[in-house]
């Protein structure tokens, strides 16, 4: 058994990440400014000239999107159930209707089939997930969305690095992502919007910081302070210089990250071969590359002897951390409450929300760690076949 606990995700933070924040720190300036516009540039630059938005975390910047849209009561947006609660907990703050869409059961990603027979009258939105760092189907969802005219905010909170047919995620149309820790890169918390809808981008500043017209970088570069307009009243959900420039430090690694973390997957997924009962999420069949943001297994109590929720318990007592990405928010209590006629329609959402766990996954993971976690499930497993 390793002696040393091993978490499902760590941030890999180099020397230079930590100069960088120092440098910041010693600047003198320390909230948005600078290093937020040229984080916001550096990933602008990668998506071929994006509109892109920094701000205080992914839900951040989906609630500015939201908003942006004017998407409120009577309004429904179309989403899956097996997400993070925070897309859900957005839409019906607004007062707008959350409509789940099943997913596919081996790849957990929404179809264009199960949109497009959501899609009502009232639909405004449709808000797919790159689940773990894979791409949807894009093609056909942004075709279905420009037929009914409703608009389409890729969750792509998992998918930095990610790429669909050639294009990377982002470099078309319009997606969100998040910097949390756990994340491919960082900035501690923080989110990015990618666009390429001028007036979402700017609306989306706007509102980040009180409404004004001038955002705290420019206040500081132009002095506009005293005169700045409130052109609609907005938040303050602006992402610090601090925060920021250790993601415009991690940037520079993300493709290094990805390659790595699809060397674990490969190594996880051979080992997982020959083991009964626990099966990955498998990958999509069309043309992408996989940002490979978490490692999900599936855990058959049939074959596997045991269910989730024992598997994570036994891996924790052999000190290997895990997580759960996600139990489907329909499924959470005040959903169940309040949105009680979910239950039972997403049977695929369902069999993998009872099932799922993710394996710790993070680039600075050594092949050894791989081995052990899977040395620690076979042990687990081999431990519940013994008859009592
Ligand atoms: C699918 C998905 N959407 C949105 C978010 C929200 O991102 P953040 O934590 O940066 O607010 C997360 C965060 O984990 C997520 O997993």
């Amino acid at each position: 058994m390793r002696t040393d606990f091993l978490p499902f995700a760590r941030p890999s933070i180099s020397e230079e990440d930590i100069q960088a924040v120092v440098q910041t720190l010693r600047s003198g300036w320390i909230t948005t400014g600078s290093q937020c516009a040229a984080l916001e540039g550096a990933l602008s630059a990668r998506l071929d000239g994006a509109q892109v938005v920094a701000a205080a975390s992914g839900t951040a910047v989906m609630d500015l999107v939201l908003r942006a849209l004017e998407i409120g009561p009577g309004d429904e947006v179309i989403t899956p159930s097996m997400t993070w609660v925070s897309t859900v907990n957005l839409i019906t703050l607004r007062g707008a209707t959350p409509v789940f869409v099943d997913v596919d059961r081996d790849t957990m990603l929404v179809t264009p089939e199960a949109i497009e027979a959501a899609i009502t009258d009232r639909t405004r939105a449709v808000i797919p997930v790159h689940y773990c760092g894979a791409p949807c189907d894009m093609h056909p969802i942004r075709a279905i969305c420009q037929t009914h005219g409703v608009y389409c905010i890729e969750d792509a909170a998992h998918a930095i690095g990610t790429s669909y047919d050639g294009v990377e995620v982002g470099g078309q149309g319009t997606a969100i992502f998040s910097l949390h820790p756990i994340k491919t890169i960082t900035t501690g918390e923080g989110g990015l919007l990618a666009t390429d809808d001028e007036d979402l981008a700017r609306r989306v500043r706007r509102l980040r910081f009180h409404g004004l017209e001038a955002d705290a970088h420019d206040r500081r570069q132009h002095g506009r302070t005293p005169t700045a307009q409130v052109r609609e009243p907005g938040l303050k959900a602006n992402l610090p210089d601090m925060n920021a420039v250790l993601g415009l430090s991690q940037l520079d690694r993300l493709d290094a990250f990805i390659d790595r973390r699809d060397a674990l997957t490969a190594r996880y997924r051979e080992g997982l071969a020959s083991i009964d009962g626990i099966s990955p999420v498998a990958d999509p069949t069309w043309t992408h590359r996989h940002g490979r943001h978490l490692m999900i297994v599936r855990v058959e109590p049939s074959k596997a002897g045991m269910d989730r929720d024992e598997l994570m318990r036994r891996l924790k007592d052999a000190n290997i951390g895990t997580g759960l990405h996600f139990l489907a928010v329909h499924t959470h209590d005040w959903y169940r409450d309040n949105m009680a006629q979910w239950s039972g329609r997403l049977p695929n959402t369902e069999y993998n929300s009872d099932r799922i766990c993710s394996l710790p996954l993070f680039p600075d993971m050594t092949d050894e760690d791989v081995d052990s976690v899977l040395d620690s499930i076979r042990a687990a497993l081999a431990c519940a076949k013994v008859p009592a």
